[in-house]
C-alpha cells in the first residue's frame, strides 16, 4: 500500500468530518485521560454528559486527587465498570505526588499507573503529547483487520500486539494524533461491526478487504463464553421511623464501595428465597427482619454474569448497628450515595423517589 497516500486520505477526511466532541476542545492530557477511560466499553453519546460533568468536579489532577472517592464514585454512577475510576483516581493521586500533578510523557511512566493500558497509554501519548505511538483498541482492530486483510482473532489477548506493530508502520509522524483519532472516527462512523459504509470511506481505495470482497467476514472474533446467571434477593428494607437500610459493597471485586439494599445470592428450588434471605440476614446483622411478598423482578446484565434480582420489601424488628458501612437514610437521602444501576431501578420502582 502507498503509506503517504493513505495517511493523506485518513487525515484530510478526518479534518472535514470530525464529530465535535467535548473532550476534543483541547490537548489537556488529564481531560484526554478521563475521556479515554470513559470511552472504554462505553458509548460516545452516553459519555459525553458524564465526561461534561466530571470535569465540572473534578477539573483537575489536583481536585481529582484530592477528592472524596464516594463523590468519585457518584460521578462515575451508571456508567458501570467502577474499577475504571477507582483506578483512574489511584493514578491521579500518584502523577499528583510522583510527578508533580504533571501527566507523564514517557511510554514507560505512563504505562506503569493504574489503569493505564497499552491503547489509553498510546491514546494519551498520541492525542495529548503529539507522539507517534499507536492506541489500538477493538474498533482500531475492526479498521484495520479490513484494511490490511488480517485474519487473527481479535478476541485473543496477544492479537493487540500484531495490530500495534502494524500501526507503528503506518502512523503520520506529522499528525500522529489526528491518525489514531481518524481511525477510531472511521471505526464510528463507516467502518462499523455491520454493514460497513464502503461506498463512503475515504480509505476504500487502501482497502484490502474491499478488493477482495470480504469486508463482512472481518475482523475474525471468536465468541466469549455466556454469562453465568445468578439469582439474587434484594429487600428495602426499612425501620420503624421509615428509614432504609444501605450498606457499602466490599472494597473489592464487583462494583467495589457502592451502596446497595441489602442482598445476596440465593438457589432457587430448595428452601424459599425469602427463608434464605431472612436467615442470611440474620447471620450478617444478627437481627430479625420480616419480608412481604415479591413486589418485583429485575435482570442486570454485566459482562460475565447476568443478576436476577427477586425484590422484597420488609420490615427491622430491633436496633441495627450502623457504622461507615451501613447506614439507615430516608428516602431522600438515597441521591447522595452512588447505587449500581440495577439498585437505582429497585429506587425508580419501589421507592417513588
Ligand atoms: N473512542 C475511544 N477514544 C475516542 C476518542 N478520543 N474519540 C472518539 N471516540 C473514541
Amino acid at each position: 500500500m502507498d503509506i503517504e497516500s493513505f495517511q493523506t486520505d485518513l487525515i484530510d477526511w478526518f479534518e472535514m468530518e470530525m464529530r465535535d466532541l467535548p473532550w476534543r476542545k483541547d490537548q489537556d492530557p488529564y481531560k484526554v485521560w478521563v475521556s479515554e477511560i470513559m470511552l472504554q466499553q462505553t458509548r460516545v453519546d452516553t459519555v459525553i454528559p458524564y465526561f461534561t460533568r466530571f470535569l465540572e468536579k473534578f477539573p483537575s489532577i489536583e481536585v481529582l486527587a484530592k477528592a472524596d472517592e464516594d463523590q468519585v464514585l457518584k460521578a462515575w454512577e451508571g456508567l458501570g465498570y467502577y474499577s475504571r475510576v477507582r483506578n483512574l483516581q489511584s493514578a491521579v493521586k500518584e502523577v499528583h505526588e510522583k510527578y508533580a500533578g504533571q501527566v507523564p510523557d514517557d511510554p514507560n511512566e505512563i504505562a506503569s499507573l493504574k489503569g493505564v493500558g497499552p491503547y489509553t497509554a498510546g491514546a494519551i501519548l498520541s492525542i495529548a503529547y503529539g507522539k507517534p505511538e499507536p492506541a489500538v483498541d477493538g474498533n482500531v482492530m475492526r479498521v484495520l483487520s479490513r484494511i490490511l486483510l488480517i485474519w487473527d482473532d481479535i478476541a485473543k489477548p496477544s492479537t493487540r500486539k500484531i495490530f500495534e506493530t502494524a500501526v507503528r508502520g503506518l502512523i503520520s509522524h506529522e499528525k500522529p494524533s489526528y491518525f489514531n483519532q481518524a481511525l477510531m472516527e472511521l471505526g464510528a462512523l463507516i467502518c462499523t461491526p455491520t454493514s460497513p459504509s464502503c461506498l463512503l470511506c475515504p480509505v476504500r481505495d487502501h482497502c484490502q478487504a474491499f478488493e477482495a470482497g470480504v469486508q463482512n467476514e472481518l475482523p475474525v472474533k471468536t465468541k466469549k463464553k455466556k454469562q453465568r446467571l445468578v439469582e439474587m434477593v434484594v429487600a428495602v428494607v426499612k425501620d420503624k421511623q421509615n428509614r432504609i437500610l444501605i450498606r457499602k459493597r466490599p472494597e473489592s471485586g464487583l462494583l467495589a464501595n457502592l451502596w446497595e439494599f441489602p442482598s445476596a445470592e440465593i438457589v432457587l428450588g430448595y428452601r424459599s428465597e425469602k427463608e434464605q434471605f431472612v436467615d442470611h440476614f440474620h447471620e450478617t446483622y444478627q437481627v430479625n427482619l420480616s419480608l412481604g411478598d415479591m413486589v418485583g423482578r429485575i435482570e442486570h446484565v454485566f459482562s460475565h454474569l447476568i443478576w436476577n434480582i427477586h425484590v422484597f420489601k420488609g420490615e427491622l424488628h430491633g436496633d441495627i448497628q450502623e457504622g461507615p458501612g451501613l447506614k439507615l437514610v430516608k428516602a431522600e437521602e438515597l441521591e447522595e450515595y452512588a447505587f449500581p444501576v440495577s439498585h437505582q431501578k429497585i429506587i425508580k420502582q419501589y421507592l417513588g423517589v
